[in-house]
């Protein structure tokens, strides 16, 4: 493949925007679309090719908009659908991609359609939830545990049986065996194509059908008392049930009747299981989300073998795609420090595959402590004592050196960090040598190399501190990535590969076009790009 045969989001930067975090435009202190819009131009001087967009929706807010009381409109609080129009446009005029949310497994119990199904056991949309009875001594009717604390089985006074939610008690989970709610979604997803949006991202794809027969989940004998109440469980009955691929099928022949459009799914399973949602003849998920680097302890030979392993489980044709943070985990500056955060935007952006990067992310912002009265995310309230809020990583978007740091005229709906600690925007705009600078010349970089767009992927070293791989296109300079994922120096000797060739990208600036032969040595959270002379 050349990199001219390439499609858009394989080609693209997809950047994620946390919608209440953005930017404010009406001084309400929760960003919306007008905001969006308005740091357009922004996205475009970053050089990312794609929105990501979290939930805009209707919705009661229980889950910050992964609770949708109407599929089809736009919550008041970021706008109306003239200004979804307008953004739709503005953005496409530059050049950039619409990747709306899809939340497909649970509505909020607001929606029309849970109101409607919770009404009576008579009622036509009754199925269109999953409703059970209670076992004869009154209990739920299995063991399965809701991600966000406790049963996932709500009890309904009214009509005398429980319904399921693997989230909220607000977010009932839909019954996707059930072909009305089937037709029900794909229709949404053709509203939201026949405007002109690029693609989706799916919400917790793995969950959308549950085992027919609803088995107990079995004890996860690795649980201990800090993780999450839901990890009791092994949820091998309540999630990834082979059902669940005739679906996706089903939204990728309505996205393929549209043309160039596509579907990210987020899906939190081994590599292995994670590759099925491909699809069997590659007829799945165009990019089932690959959250290696967020949850790898940060070493060097841990990354290279999972990065290896990934490699090579691909399905033929499979495209690759990476990502380092999102509005769920923490953030990976916190996680791996300032320096480090530069090496992890080239792990990012020199893999192969579509980076997706967080918002902020190109800025180095870190999780802001949230003082538990000010806490508003319903994991962290539910489970208080196990330190799980995803508050800290969704805080306004810092912009300038103000007291509400150019995210809003007023005090934002979730606090800023101390202002004296926040990078922004501004200030490293001015400064050729910040981490924004590192991320504009980085992306430049990439799109402009065809090694990286589709080269192959060919580990050359990992030992304890460092990694090296080379990018290699054919018709195109090969390029050798190394990086130090340790804060001490090294040196590295690749091993069954004659190296030289000149730096052509590097934290240390200084060393941008000297030459490398065969010996490597970095300074501790040093990287570099390395161009190989062409008879390597
Ligand atoms: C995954 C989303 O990313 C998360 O924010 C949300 O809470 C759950 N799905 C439930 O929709």
């Amino acid at each position: 493949m050349t990199h001219e045969q390439l499609l858009w989001w394989q080609s693209g930067i997809i950047y994620q925007i946390y919608p209440r975090s953005f930017q404010d435009s009406n001084g309400d202190g929760i960003g919306d679309l007008q905001g969006i819009i308005q740091r357009l131009d922004y996205l475009q001087w970053l050089g990312v090719t794609a929105i990501w967009i979290s939930p805009i929706y209707p919705s009661p807010m229980a889950d910050y908009g992964y609770d949708i009381s109407d599929y089809r409109g736009i919550h008041p609080l970021f706008g109306n659908m003239d200004d979804f129009d307008q953004l739709l446009q503005e953005a496409h005029n530059r050049g950039l991609r619409i990747i709306l949310d899809l939340v497909p497994n649970h509505t909020s119990n607001q929606h029309p359609w849970f109101l409607e199904s919770r009404s009576s056991k008579e009622n036509p949309k009754r199925d269109w939830y999953i409703w059970e009875d209670a076992r004869p001594d009154g209990t739920p009717p299995n063991n399965w545990l809701s991600v966000f604390g406790g049963p996932a089985w709500e009890w309904d006074e009214q009509t005398g049986q429980y319904y399921y939610h693997a989230f909220l008690t607000e977010q009932p989970d839909l019954n996707w065996r059930n072909p009305e709610v089937q037709q029900a979604m794909l229709d949404v997803m053709r509203f939201w194509l026949d405007k002109g949006v690029d693609g989706f991202r799916v919400d917790v794809m793995w969950h959308m059908v549950k085992d027919k027969e609803l088995r107990d989940n079995p004890v996860n004998p690795d649980y201990q008392v800090h993780m999450a109440t839901y990890e009791q469980l092994t949820p091998i009955y309540s999630t990834d049930q082979p059902e669940v691929h005739d679906l996706v099928q089903q939204m990728r022949a309505v996205l393929d009747s549209y043309g160039e459009r596509m579907m990210i799914g987020e899906i939190y399973l081994p590599i292995q299981k994670l590759m099925t949602y491909y699809g069997p003849d590659n007829n799945g998920a165009h990019l089932p989300f690959n959250f290696l680097l967020l949850s790898m302890p940060w070493d060097a030979q841990k990354i290279a073998s999972a990065i290896d392993e990934y490699e090579h489980a691909l399905p033929q044709r499979g495209w690759p795609n990476w990502v380092l943070g999102n509005h769920d985990q923490p953030r990976i500056t916190s996680r791996v420090g300032t320096e480090q955060a530069r090496i992890a935007a080239m792990l990012l952006l020199t893999l192969r595959g579509t980076p997706t990067i967080y918002y902020g992310e190109e800025i180095g912002m870190r999780d802001v402590p949230i003082p538990p009265d000010e806490v508003q995310d319903p994991q962290g309230l539910n489970m208080p004592d196990k330190n799980l809020s995803r508050d800290p990583a969704r805080t306004p978007m810092q912009w300038d050196g103000g007291e509400f740091a150019g995210f809003s005229a007023t005090r934002p709906w979730l606090r800023l960090g101390p202002q004296y600690k926040r990078p922004h925007v501004a200030a490293q705009k001015e400064d050729p040598h910040s981490q924004l600078h590192f991320y504009k010349k980085l992306i430049a970089l990439r799109q402009s190399q065809p090694a990286l767009l589709v080269g192959d992927y060919i580990q050359v070293h990992a030992d304890h501190q460092a990694l090296a791989y080379i990018r290699e296109a054919s018709g195109a300079p090969a390029l050798l990535v190394v990086l130090n994922l340790s804060h001490k120096p090294c040196y590295l000797a690749i091993q069954h590969r004659t190296i030289s060739g000149r730096v052509l990208f590097a934290t240390d600036e200084t060393l941008v076009g000297t030459a490398v032969v065969n010996r490597i040595q970095l300074g501790g959270d040093e990287g570099m790009i390395v161009e190989l002379d062409e008879d390597e």
